[in-house]
Formats: structure tokens, C-alpha cells, sequence
């Protein structure tokens, strides 16, 4: 059976973007702060962040989308070894083609940056009251502060989006934004006060 030891070595090996450390010990007390049990993730990987939070409580069962086949069947393999099946639900599909009318506590987002915006639309009726969003990598690895860390064209677009998502998250008067920018990867909670 992997370690959550094995599968942080075969990220890091395999080049699998996966929570950084603070990131994930973040989410992990805000579940347990909170009492959340009910969780959408976007962007299983090999299932490191499903796994970690399964384990937090018996009670807690998470829907998990990963449209890489690959990494869908070894988290899908991963979860079974820890015997986390019945909790962790993996849906090897794209995000955009997920639809469901149950409601989460919190919503996990960690998949296409440049995305982001459109999967608070497309989720933001699946919140349950008193639930948040929770946003990872909104500093890019420093790049959102300092787009000349980068060269490439596509990376400056999508740090173009997440600065301009992180501003509109910061000024809707429709959302409660905390943001930290020295957690993880630079994450924000975000609750609804209008559906
Ligand atoms: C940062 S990784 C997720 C890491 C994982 N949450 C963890 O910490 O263990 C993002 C994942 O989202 C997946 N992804 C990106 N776009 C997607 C889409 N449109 N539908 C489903 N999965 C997607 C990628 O293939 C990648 O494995």
C-alpha cells in the first residue's frame, strides 16, 4: 500500500503537480474547523489531496474529476489500496461535462488556472449553505506578482486570468474573500452571500 510518503515521491518523480505541503495542512483544518463533510474536488492527479482528506473523518465523501485517463485509473488504484473507496468517488471525465444537482460544502478547485472563473459559474448552485470555494495556486509560483519570472506566452496569459480572477474574487460584493497569499501555492476561500 502506498504512504502518503510514496505517492508525495512519485509526484515529485513523475513531475504530477500535486498540494504543496502548507496548502494541503490548510484545507485539512479548515474541513476539521468546520465540520465539512460533503466535498467536490476539481483535479484529482493520483488522488494525494482526495486521499489526505478522506482520511480526516469516516464521515467524509468526495467526488473527485481527473480527465487525464492515466492519472484517473492511478488514483482510482491508489484510494482502493488505502481502502478509501467508499469514500472517494473518482470521475475520469472532463470538468466542463460534470453536472449534478448535489450540493457541497466546500469545492475544491485545483485544476485549469485559466479556468477558474468558469467553474465558480458552472458549480456555484452545487454550494451548500455555509460552504466555500477553495482556490489553489492564485500566485502562480510568484509569477502573478511578477509576470517577467516568465517567458512563455501561454504562462503570461494564464497568469493574466488569474490576476484578473483574483481581483473581480476580491472585489464582488457577492463574495467573501479571505485570500492567503503565503499558503500553499497562494490560496482563497471564498463563500457565497448570493447563489
Ligand atoms: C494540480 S493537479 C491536482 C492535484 C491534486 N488536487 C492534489 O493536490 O493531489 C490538477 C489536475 O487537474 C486535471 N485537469 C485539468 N483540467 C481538467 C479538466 N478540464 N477536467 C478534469 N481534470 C482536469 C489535470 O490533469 C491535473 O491532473
Amino acid at each position: 500500500m502506498p504512504s502518503i510518503n510514496d505517492l508525495e515521491i512519485y509526484a515529485q518523480e513523475n513531475h504530477v503537480p500535486i498540494m504543496m505541503k502548507t496548502g494541503i495542512e490548510f484545507i485539512l483544518e479548515l474541513i476539521r474547523n468546520q465540520a465539512y463533510t460533503r466535498i467536490l474536488e476539481l483535479g484529482t492527479a493520483i488522488g494525494y489531496s482526495a486521499i489526505r482528506m478522506a482520511k480526516l473523518s469516516t464521515l467524509i465523501q468526495i467526488d473527485t474529476l481527473e480527465n487525464d485517463p492515466e492519472r484517473a485509473q492511478l488514483a482510482i488504484a491508489n484510494i482502493a489500496a488505502e481502502r478509501l473507496d467508499t469514500q472517494i468517488h473518482v470521475f475520469a471525465m472532463d470538468i466542463a461535462k460534470f453536472q449534478t444537482d448535489r450540493l457541497y460544502d466546500l469545492i475544491f478547485v485545483d485544476a485549469a488556472k485559466a479556468q477558474y472563473p468558469r467553474y465558480m459559474e458552472q458549480f456555484r448552485g452545487n454550494l451548500a449553505k455555509g460552504g466555500v470555494f477553495v482556490f489553489d495556486n492564485l500566485n502562480f509560483h510568484g509569477m502573478v506578482e511578477d509576470p517577467s519570472l516568465t517567458e512563455n506566452k501561454g504562462t503570461r496569459q494564464m497568469i493574466k486570468k488569474l490576476r484578473r480572477f483574483r481581483e473581480t474574487l476580491m472585489h464582488d460584493p457577492d463574495c467573501l474573500t479571505q485570500f492567503y497569499p503565503e499558503v500553499g501555492d497562494g490560496v482563497a476561500v471564498v463563500g457565497l452571500l448570493r447563489k
